[in-house]
């Protein structure tokens, strides 16, 4: 059986992850793996019930912080370690990744609370791989404008606060060890996806 891998993007809100999900899941099965493709928050039935809590009702920083790991744990032990398990590969729209970029750099959560909550949560795994597609706050805003749906809670954040998170996934990234991938979000779908298939080839050559 071959080994399943963890996959997760990220980037800050309208930097157009979601758009290459479905190019990144081609680009595994291409390899002849199968692919649970999967969000958070969210990604059980539970985990959906705390996605919407914590994009509609406010709530203090904290409390954020553990909502997004209560439902990463659900999604941990009954849709990632089974898949992985399995033999699946696992490509997932964000991780705790996110939590360090928005609660530690977006809300100023202790990092310190942060590894505790990791650790508790899961301590035997981490992604193999992130793609971090990294925008400017300004053409992200444009971005998601265009997109003309109702914003979220943290959608409806000020520039200075995505700023904050862009910078923490960045700082995130350098501290990875080569496992955060930074993607440059600027420029056309193609471009941008040219960019992650360079990425994708280097990570798993
Ligand atoms: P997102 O993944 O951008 O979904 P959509 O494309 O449908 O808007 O939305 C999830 C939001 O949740 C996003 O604003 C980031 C936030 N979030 C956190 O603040 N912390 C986390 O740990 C996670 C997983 C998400």
């Amino acid at each position: 059986m071959s080994t399943g891998r963890f996959i997760t993007v990220e980037g800050i809100d309208g930097a157009g992850k979601s758009s290459h999900l479905e190019y990144l899941a081609s680009a595994i099965r291409a390899r002849g793996a199968g692919v649970v493709v999967t969000r958070e928050p969210g990604g059980t039935p539970l985990g959906e019930k705390l996605r919407a809590m914590a994009l509609n009702d406010p709530m203090e920083g904290t409390t954020e912080a553990l909502v997004m790991f209560a439902a990463r744990r659900e999604h941990l032990v009954r849709v990632i370690e089974p898949a992985l398990g399995r033999g699946d590969w696992v490509l997932s729209d964000r991780f705790s990744d996110a939590t360090y970029a928005y609660q530690c750099g977006g809300r100023g959560l202790p990092a310190s609370v942060f590894e505790t909550l990791e650790r508790l949560v899961h301590p035997d795994r981490q992604p193999d791989a992130t793609f971090l597609f990294d925008l400017d706050p300004a053409t992200a805003y444009e971005r998601q404008r265009a997109q003309s749906r109702d914003p979220d809670r943290f959608e409806r954040e000020a520039a200075e606060f995505f700023r904050r998170v862009r910078d923490a996934y960045l700082d995130r990234a350098r501290s990875s060890g080569g496992r955060i991938h930074v993607i440059d979000a600027s420029g056309t779908l193609d471009t941008v996806r040219d960019r992650l298939a360079r990425a994708f080839a280097k990570a798993f050559a």
